[in-house]
């Protein structure tokens, strides 16, 4: 397995598509722009994407996970994670994870990491055991 960075701006369109693919197993409302049909595509979208960076895990050619996240100033935001469900449960995330935060460490003045993550998600076990701790909490009420 390779665990690559890019620049958004900087995937070929194969590259694209293979995200694309890959985000298709998420929420729509959690692709974050990156869908084939019916949103805005990948760089059309309103979010400043060639600011970004993804960090890819590739298995014989295919994107299997990914981080996608952006770093302003002294904080990095991360956008996406994914790992493809086949490939869960052996190490991926954990390696995308370590090479971003290698990456803010030694490339970027980023001294925070910020994410936001539905309450309901298993990805706060993963998170947590990454050293995230909650300080901000937001409520919701269904009003009917
Ligand atoms: C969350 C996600 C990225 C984890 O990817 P992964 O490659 O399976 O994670 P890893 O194998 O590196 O897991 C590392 C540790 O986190 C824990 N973990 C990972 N996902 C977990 C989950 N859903 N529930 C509980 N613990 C989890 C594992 O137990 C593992 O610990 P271990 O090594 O002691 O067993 C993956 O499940 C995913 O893509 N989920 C759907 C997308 C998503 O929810 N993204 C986050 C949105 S904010």
């Amino acid at each position: 397995m390779d665990i690559m960075r890019k620049s958004a701006e900087d995937l070929s369109n194969e590259e694209v598509s293979m995200i694309e693919d890959l985000l298709e197993e998420l929420e729509l409302e959690e692709r974050h722009g990156y869908s084939k049909d019916g949103m805005p595509s990948y760089k059309s979208w309103n979010r400043p994407y060639s600011e970004n960076d993804v960090i890819l895990a590739i298995v014989d050619s295919v994107v299997v996970g990914l981080i996608d996240f952006s770093v302003i100033d002294s904080t990095a935001t991360m956008h996406v994670l994914v790992v493809s469900e086949g490939f869960r449960n052996q190490g991926i995330a954990t390696k995308l994870y370590k090479e971003l935060k290698k990456y803010l460490k030694h490339d970027t003045w980023a001294n925070e990491l910020h994410l936001s993550v539905r309450a309901n998600n298993g990805a706060i076990e993963f998170y947590k055991k990454m050293g995230f701790i909650s300080y901000h909490v937001e409520m919701y009420s269904n009003i009917l």
